[in-house]
């Protein structure tokens, strides 16, 4: 798919089908919609009064052969209410517009950015919005694969723009967008073909691409580093362990050494089988996707490195599958972790806590000096938030603040939860420093209070994602599957 932009007007754009967002308070106010109704001698107006079109957000309505338009059919886009448009929807609109492309093997596609006046984001998240939609996840269909893509996706823009500003959007979309499809596919990956050390394969093929600095630490070295918790979660599976170390703007000199560290990690369980603590048959072949939060960081350290970042960041993926055994982790097993804490592991269910405990102290040990890690940790977050938006937990509020008010651009939604220290009492063990579960209570809480335990007083926010990163109900928007959430999150505060 070819994204291009023209400056040139929308009833002059040559294509098979033009995209039009329509607000909903336009339906009674056909003057707003200006241009469009009275060159196609009102054709919108007409399929807005039969109630044909409501413009509800992602509703569509096509208008065959319009009168008055070079492009061969018309598609009105509903964007909603004006009152509650946000930027972010202008990515889902577009998104929307790609996926109806598709159905009707439309290969030319223009569509018009409205409700966000600046023309450099809007582009972009146009862009984002083309590639996130043009994605499939079928990729081990030998037959029946409906391959119409598009081909083209031009950005049409009213009035006159400036022209470097578009073609900024566009690239930074483009990368953005890449980034995700990369995240996605790595997550709907099945874990006999994504094994951790096939994940550490790929971190190091697309780093190379983008110019990011991996290492890989192999079991030997966890040994010898004592990383015990890390460990203990990979000792049922045959597939050794990779703590995949990604490293960005630091030898290069850019931005310097003083500069503060930041640190992305992600869990990357490839696959969770709950251990020892088998889980339930039900929906286990969802958790294939238990390196969601890893696949983000990747995706992120690469759209940085590729955006061109000044910061010094790096990225820790620890890669392990949890399985059980007759040499797994059995509950009540007690071991010492990187940081020195011991834990007695209750639940080998609760298993990616334990390799982010190791991951997060070694990111300090690395030298940084503000930490973000995103996991599907908790089913508890799922209960709490449903698939809306992604638990938020910390101790550093400012950048909570500002990751929140982000959402808006990013559209992918965190809510903050409490972290008061009476959550820990349930996680105080009888005979180690501390326990990887606590009741049935605030569960997703209570993994961040154990998380909390080894990054201590470095500022850090956790992301719980285990609600968000997959979608199995379908979006007007998107293939089924993994939704590649965290990884505009991660680029959008860092860039
Ligand atoms: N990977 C799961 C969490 C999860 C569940 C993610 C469902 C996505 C969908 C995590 O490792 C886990 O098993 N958590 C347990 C914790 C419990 C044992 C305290 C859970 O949520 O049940
Ligand atoms: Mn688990
Ligand atoms: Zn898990």
């Amino acid at each position: 798919m070819q994204i291009e932009y023209r400056p040139e007007d929308f009833t002059a754009v040559d294509c098979d089908l033009l995209a039009y967002p329509v607000f909903e308070e336009e339906a009674g106010d056909f003057d707003s919609l200006g241009a469009v109704d009275r060159i196609t001698r009102g054709a919108v107006r007409s399929a807005l009064n039969s109630g044909e079109f409501k413009p509800e957000l992602h509703r569509t309505c096509r208008i065959y052969k319009p009168a008055g338009l070079k492009a061969r059919n018309l598609l009105l886009v509903g964007a909603g209410k004006k009152t509650q448009f946000e930027p972010a929807r202008l990515r889902e609109i577009a998104g929307v517009t790609v996926r109806a492309a598709k159905s009707s093997a439309a290969k030319a596609l223009a569509f018009l950015c409205r409700g966000v006046p600046a023309a450099g984001l809007a582009s972009r998240l146009a862009t984002e919005g083309a590639f996130y939609a043009h994605y499939e996840a079928d990729i081990y269909k030998t037959r029946e694969k409906d391959r119409r893509d598009v081909e083209i996706f031009r950005i049409v823009l009213d009035g006159k723009k400036p022209a470097a500003d578009i073609r900024e959007g566009i690239r930074r979309g483009t990368i953005v967008g890449e980034a995700t499809s990369f995240a996605r596919t790595l997550a709907n990956e099945p874990s006999n073909i994504l094994t951790p050390t096939q994940f550490a394969q790929r971190a190091a093929q697309a780093s190379a691409e983008a110019g990011v600095h991996t290492r890989i630490i192999e079991r030997d070295e966890m040994e010898t580093l004592g990383m015990h918790a890390l460990l203990a979660v990979s000792r049922g599976s045959e597939e050794p362990p990779k703590l995949i170390i990604l490293e960005l703007g630091r030898e290069q000199g850019k931005g310097g050494k003083r500069a503060p560290l930041h640190a992305l990690v992600g869990k990357g369980v490839t696959f969770d089988s709950g251990g020892i603590s088998l889980k339930p048959p039900d929906k286990m072949e969802e958790m294939k996707g238990d390196m969601a939060g890893g696949a983000a960081v990747l995706g992120a350290m690469v759209a940085l490195a590729r955006i061109g970042t000044d910061r010094p960041i790096i990225g820790l993926i620890p890669a392990v599958e949890n399985l059980p055994s007759g040499k797994a982790t059995k509950p009540g097993d007690v071991v010492k972790s990187y940081l020195g804490k011991t834990v007695e592991i209750i639940n080998t269910d609760a298993e990616g806590r334990l390799i982010l405990a190791d991951a997060l102290a070694y990111a300090r040990t690395l030298g940084a000096r503000h930490i973000v890690d995103i996991a599907t940790l908790t089913g508890a977050c799922t209960i709490a938030l449903g698939r809306i938006n992604a638990g938020m937990l910390g101790n550093d509020q400012k950048t909570m603040d500002r990751m929140r008010r982000n959402c808006t651009i990013t559209g992918e939604g965190l809510w903050q939860l409490p972290m008061d220290d009476a959550y820990r009492k349930v996680i105080r063990s009888e005979i180690a420093d501390i326990k990887n579960v606590g009741d049935r209570w605030a569960g997703a809480i209570t993994a961040a209070k154990f998380l909390q335990e080894f990054v201590e007083a470095t500022p850090w926010i956790h992301l719980d994602i285990a609600g968000v990163d997959l979608d199995t109900d379908g979006r007007p928007f998107a293939c089924k599957g993994a939704t590649g959430f965290g990884v505009r999150t991660l680029v959008q505060l860092l860039e």
